[in-house]
This record gives C-alpha cells, structure tokens and sequence, in this order.
C-alpha cells in the first residue's frame, strides 16, 4: 500500500525530512553476540533538532491549520521532546506556540527548554495545577484575543497524530524490501502510546506479522497497555483500515519502567555509552536510553537471539541529554 492512499487526503503540512534512515548498527551487533540490530534513524526527521513528534505534528498542524488556529497549545514534562517539536513545527507554520509544562520550572533553561524559547515558544509553568486545566484557560484566553487556538494532547497521542506512525511503518517496509532486510521484532520506546498505537495500526494495515514491543519509560500512571489498544484501533478507523488490532498485538514490556520517568539508572547509562563509543550514535535519557537498555538486557537473558534481526526504532530526543550532563559521565 502506498502511504498517500493509507492517509487518503488527510492534511498535511510537511516538515520532516522523510524517508528517515535505515541502516545495521554491526559493532553494536558483534558486541551483543546475539540478533543482528538494525536501526530506524527518526531522530533524523531533522526539523528543530528532529524526533518521532515531526512526522505525528505534520498531520496534527495540517488538522490545526484547516481548522484556522492561530496559535497552538500543548504540554508535556519541562524536558518535552514533544513541547520543543512543536513550537519547532508552529514556528515554521507562521503560528504561535503555548507550552504548558509540569512543575515550575528550573533554575537554569538548557536541553529542550532552551530550545523552546529559540523557537519563541510562550511558556506556562502547570505547578500543581492540572495541565488539562491550564491549557483549556490558556485557549480561552487566546479566544479573548481573538485568536483560535488548536489543542495538541500529551505526546500528540491522538488519532490523527498515531495516523503518522502508520505511514511511518509503511514507509519502514518499503525500505526494508529495498535493503533485503525481513525483521523479526521491532523495539520503540513508548511513552504517551501514539507511536506504538500507530505502528500496530500500520502493520495491521499491511498484514506485517513481526513482533512490535515498547518499552514502557513510565511517562502515564496506569492503564498504557489500553490506551494503545484503543487508540490502534481508533486510528486504523481513522484510516478506513478494516482490519483492526487484536489485544494480543498490543506487547508493552514493563519491565524498565520501575525507576520511574526520566529518571536515569545505570541501564540508561550503560546504554548511551556503548552506543555512542560503538556506534558514534547518540541516545537520549529519557526514552531511546531506556528502550536500548531493555533491547540489551533482553539480548543478554537469551529472550532476543542470534538468528533473528532486530529493529530499533529511533525516536529522537537527544537535546535532554544536556539538561542530563552532570548525570551522564
Ligand atoms: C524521544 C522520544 N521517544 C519516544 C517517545 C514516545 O512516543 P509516544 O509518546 O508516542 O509513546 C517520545 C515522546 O515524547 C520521545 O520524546
């Protein structure tokens, strides 16, 4: 199936540079001693420091564009990856950008929140009011202006911006037939769900039966395991795909969530390390750390093998690893 006729006429502002990269990562490979590992470059989608948001924010500021916003509101932790796309991705759409944040903000501005106020984003600090909350009087405010304002949710995890990652699975196949390449199991980091629901809507779109795992880095409470289900199915119907996706597809390893989000462990560190010493790649703390430190761990207990070819998805996030620095080394 060709992605312009899974995603039939859905606006689109393009921004990411597409297709992202695929490519063996041997030394990583060699040093496991188990699967060959592959990886999936959509920390390369290129626009204000790139990341998995670009390519759900292309179908998310085109809906926000054909509704006529102005401005666009979102939230996420003080290091969002998700928050610095999209003021990156409002900036390049001449629209203005509203970051609600949790906490109160830190001392010093560095990692993704510097770069927010680069891209000239407003920011509002939730402190122990409800994010859901304060975005609803930010837009409300924006009304008052005169301004309409479009609402992205946590991590763009809705239908629309899941859409996106369907396309990406698509687009994943195609270049895997190009390379030769049958993978096994695909690893992805998975926080608010969107990514994970969409490749499961993807792979159900195209019959492809391989393993889907995300590691779960403890971004929600509870209840991730049924958001994804749900939100792959509301995407496949989004999509006018028949074919839904059975519970069972939905694999979310729980494992690595325990220490809590964003909070960095020796497996994190272990991880970014040996990638960026073998492979000259470089991981993020938060999410692709944690997600290579479950793809290790599963090498080492015998749960991934030799044999197999294991894809690793890529999802960004590397400016967090400087408001990481005094964690790191
Ligand atoms: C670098 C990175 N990887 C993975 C994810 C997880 O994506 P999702 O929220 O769609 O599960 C995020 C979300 O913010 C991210 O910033």
């Amino acid at each position: 199936m060709q992605i312009e006729a899974l995603l039939h006429g859905l606006p689109r502002e393009r921004m990411a540079l597409l297709p992202t990269p695929l490519h063996p990562l041997r030394r990583l490979s060699e040093a496991l001693g188990g699967p060959e590992v592959w990886v999936k470059r959509d920390d390369l989608t290129g626009l204000g420091g790139g990341g998995n948001k670009l390519r759900k924010l292309e179908l998310l500021l085109g809906d926000a564009l054909r509704h006529g916003a102005q401005t666009v509101i979102t939230t996420g932790a003080g290091q969002s990856n998700h928050a610095r796309q999209t003021s990156a991705a409002a900036a390049r759409c001449g629209l203005r950008s509203v970051l609600v944040l949790d906490g109160v903000g830190p001392a010093q501005r560095n990692g993704n929140l510097l770069l927010d106020g680069l891209f000239g984003a407003d920011l509002r600090w939730a402190g122990d009011r409800s994010p859901q909350q304060v975005m609803a009087e930010v837009a409300a405010e924006e009304a008052s202006v005169g301004r309409r304002a479009y609402v992205i949710p946590l991590g763009g995890s809705n239908a629309i911006g899941a859409a996106a990652y369907a396309a990406a699975l698509v687009e994943l196949l195609r270049q895997a037939e190009v390379a030769g390449v049958a993978f096994d199991v695909l690893v992805v980091a998975c926080g608010s769900g969107g990514t994970l629901a969409g490749l499961l809507a993807g792979a159900a779109a195209q019959g492809w039966g391989a393993r889907v795992i995300g590691i779960d880095v403890g971004a929600l409470d509870d209840g991730l395991d049924t958001v994804v289900h749900e939100l792959a199915n509301l995407t496949s119907g989004l999509l006018r795909v028949r074919t839904g996706v059975a519970p069972g597809r939905v694999q979310i390893d729980h494992r690595w969530a325990t220490p809590g989000y964003g909070v960095l462990t020796t497996a994190e560190r272990e991880a970014i390390t040996l990638l960026a010493r073998l492979e000259g790649l470089l991981l993020d703390p938060v999410y692709t750390g944690r997600a290579m430190a479950g793809l290790m761990e599963m090498v080492r207990i015998g749960e991934l093998v030799a044999g197999q070819r294991v894809l690793f998805w890529h999802t960004g996030g590397q400016p967090a690893l400087y408001a990481y620095a005094d964690r790191l080394l």
